[in-house]
């Protein structure tokens, strides 16, 4: 019985220390200690024992399940220290390595242009005001000497959200807010959107304008010449010839538009400017009387002009994009090449 507990013994030995996973070890556990294992069959046998040999098999027994316990602790030890091991090789993580950079967004063509502008007429002197995009019918007609009925509300297509209320069609009603809100002399810019129902190649539903007014004693037209004459200048970065010719706006009088040399071809005639040389680009005068008493301002007093001008169409020409959609298709190979 001895040698045979001994063989038992040095089996385990060998299997405890071939065991690779927690899973086998748990099993050989069961083979050898377990209710129906091994030893525990050698000890059933120890009942036909003499009464002398009983106590010394069953010290052997005893020593020998002792020892395979520890065997199995030492084991389940080894095991565990061997899989966070390989754990924490597996997920090492290298801290030398560059991290991956997310990609970063430019500003919008537009959003440039706007800002450039803003930049050029604050070293004027213009503040830069701000105004809704849903105005009233006052705000955007009535106080602009556009009555209802009036022909001129024809100019603009508008979206109507109520009888009374529409998407701004242009920048101008940002005039009528600036001076119900502050006393002359007053001098601003006011970006923004604008919506008109009208869509084709040339135009969009949405886009974006600059107004600017300027008011105060004496004001004349060849402030306002002068000024956008510096204004474009410096927009484009070179003298720009430029011409005003008369026209009509409800809002100014008199009125005129505001055409410079072509840009691509330097007025010598091409595919932009339909070959004349020339090209629209804003529409100006001096403030009515009309709009002036609308916000209470006394026209015997003061004077003031104002112009506005479409930034899709300075944005166009300034960087030679050829096709109005590229600003509202949102393509990143486009937009990505504008920077600051
Ligand atoms: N509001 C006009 C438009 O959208 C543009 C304009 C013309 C604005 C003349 C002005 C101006 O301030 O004086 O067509």
């Amino acid at each position: 019985m001895k040698s045979k507990l001994e063989d038992i013994l040095k089996n385990a030995r060998g299997l405890f220390q071939e065991a690779d996973t927690e899973a086998s070890l748990n099993d050989l556990k069961v083979r050898f200690l377990g209710k129906k294992g091994e030893l525990t069959n050698v000890m059933k046998g120890m009942r036909d024992l003499s009464a002398e040999e009983r106590p010394l098999i069953g010290k052997i027994v005893n020593d020998i399940k002792n020892e395979m316990e520890e065997l199995f602790d030492a084991r389940r030890e080894d095991i565990h220290h061997a899989s966070l091991d390989r754990k924490l090789r597996e997920e090492k993580i290298d801290v030398t390595l560059p991290g991956r950079r997310s990609p970063r967004g430019s500003k919008h063509p537009i959003t440039l242009v706007t800002e450039e502008i803003n930049e050029i007429f604050s070293t004027l002197g213009f503040g830069v005001v701000e105004g809704p995009e849903i105005e009233n019918d006052y705000h955007n007609f009535e106080a602009l000497n556009i009555p209802k009925n009036h022909p001129a509300r024809d100019m603009q297509d508008t979206f109507y959200v109520s009888d009374d209320i529409v998407l701004r069609t242009h920048t101008s009603p940002v005039q009528i807010r600036t001076m119900l809100q502050h006393k002359p002399p007053l001098k601003v810019i006011a970006p923004g959107t604008v919506y008109r129902r009208d869509s084709d190649l040339t135009h969009s539903p949405m886009f974006h304008q600059v107004e600017g007014l300027l008011v105060d004693y004496k004001v004349t037209f060849g402030d306002l010449k002068g000024t956008l004459q510096a204004f474009l200048n410096r927009f484009f970065g070179k003298k720009i010839g430029v011409r005003f010719r008369p026209s009509f706006f409800p809002f100014t009088e008199p009125s005129a538009e505001v055409d410079i040399q072509c840009v691509i071809c330097s007025g010598k005639g091409c595919r932009v400017c339909k070959d004349t040389g020339w090209l629209e680009i804003l529409g100006c005068g001096m403030v009515d009387p009309e709009v002036f008493k609308a916000v209470d301002y006394d026209p015997e007093v003061f004077s003031g002009y104002a112009f506005g001008v479409g930034l899709e169409r300075l944005c166009m020409l300034k960087n030679g994009i050829s096709d109005l959609r590229l600003f509202f298709e949102n393509d990143i190979r486009f937009l990505k090449q504008f920077t600051n």
